[in-house]
């Protein structure tokens, strides 16, 4: 027999219910940390590794962007990105860096935190920062699962295709942490590779970029990165591969592309692209200009005293507790001050008035 609730009960459960759900949804509300907390689970709408899988299957690019912080996290959602990838090149775009060397595990949680809030949709992937996973794979499996636990990421990406490195992608596989590989130019890299220098440009090389990709293959990666590589050695490696090769500055020839936030919108204040924009980078938008015309503008109004006007001054006080305010404040002996509130009481209805007959946007 069904248990019915008294009529009133079953209101404060459901407004409860409802209140609980709105506050979940706020981004500044602290979410459980245990697996980045509740997430969808509907398998349509949340991409999983099946659902790459099957992508890839049809021989359907997979779209992958990195993403930094929350709003660049909800773009990503909306623009229907199948992955976010959560980049050490942070280092770099967002805290201004030259390399990815510096920036820490913790720093990167914080990335992750923030992004896993604003993506609901995309397989969320989090970069192993160098110096967190080379030492021994019980480091590197330490590392990823922090990442997990408490970055609210699906699955790691890690660097390079070193023995040790394939020993440690295997590990993390092993304790149950999805893993996708990283091979050509790995910027962790830089002091041993000499510089951001493409790879597989002679036959060792080149040689060396499949061996590796196949190898991550067999350690049980998901999907590997190719990274700077001419777009034979990249379709040599796609070829090669069951999993799906994600090219940057790899050429067409690969399961799916890659590219960095800022460079696809043209935010290119970073020290590293003050030196050279990278030629695989392609800018979907200006995003940098559109910015530096804002802050100027807003800057030139300011400045111009004709930011805020009426239409951004939205808190209004009636004339008659103006008028007693100003009492107030000559009660209080502060009669400049009474002044310059009758002043601005004054001004503002003028430019109410002013901009209610010449409206502007
Ligand atoms: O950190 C990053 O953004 C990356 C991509 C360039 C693949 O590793």
């Amino acid at each position: 027999m069904a248990v019915r609730l008294p009529i009133i009960f079953s209101k404060a459960v459901t407004s409860t219910y409802k209140l609980l759900h709105h506050l979940r949804s706020l981004s500044n509300v602290p979410e459980n940390s245990v697996y980045g907390g509740p997430k969808p689970q509907n398998h349509e709408k949340r991409v999983t590794l099946t659902h790459l899988r099957n992508k890839h299957k049809k021989g359907e690019p997979i779209t992958v962007v990195t993403a930094y912080d929350y709003p660049s996290g909800v773009h990503l959602n909306e623009a229907g990105i199948d992955v976010c990838l959560v980049g050490d090149s942070a280092s770099m775009v967002v805290h201004g860096y030259d390399t990815t060397l510096p920036i820490t595990l913790d720093e990167m949680l914080v990335h992750c935190r923030a992004v896993a809030r604003g993506a609901k949709r995309p397989l969320l992937i989090g970069d192993l920062p160098f110096g967190t996973y080379e030492s021994s794979p019980t480091q590197a499996v330490d590392t990823a699962v922090r990442v997990l636990k408490e970055g609210g990421m699906d699955a790691i990406k890690l660097e390079g295709g070193a023995p040790s490195r394939i020993t440690a992608a295997k590990a993390i596989v092993e304790a149950g942490i999805a893993v996708m590989g990283h091979v050509g130019l790995t910027p962790q890299a830089i002091s041993v590779l000499g510089g951001f220098r493409p790879q597989g440009k002679s036959v060792a090389s080149a040689v060396k970029v499949v061996e590796t990709a196949m190898a991550l293959q067999e350690a049980g990666c998901f999907s590997v990165v190719l990274e700077c590589v001419p777009a034979p050695v990249a379709a040599a490696a796609t070829s090669a591969l069951r999993i799906p090769t994600i090219g940057i500055g790899a050429g067409p020839f690969c399961g799916g592309q890659v590219l960095v936030y800022h460079d696809l919108l043209g935010m290119l204040q970073h020290p590293h692209h003050a030196k050279v924009t990278p030629k695989f980078c392609k800018q979907y938008g200006r995003v940098g200009d559109v910015i530096n015309k804002a802050l100027s503008e807003y800057k030139e109004e300011v400045t111009n005293r004709s930011f805020p006007g009426p239409s951004h001054t939205p808190y209004k006080i009636s004339d008659s507790d103006v008028d007693g305010f100003l009492n107030e404040l000559h009660k209080m002996g502060l009669s400049e001050a009474a002044s310059a509130a009758a002043t601005a009481a004054e001004t503002a209805e003028t430019a109410r008035l002013t901009e209610v007959s010449n409206p502007v946007d």
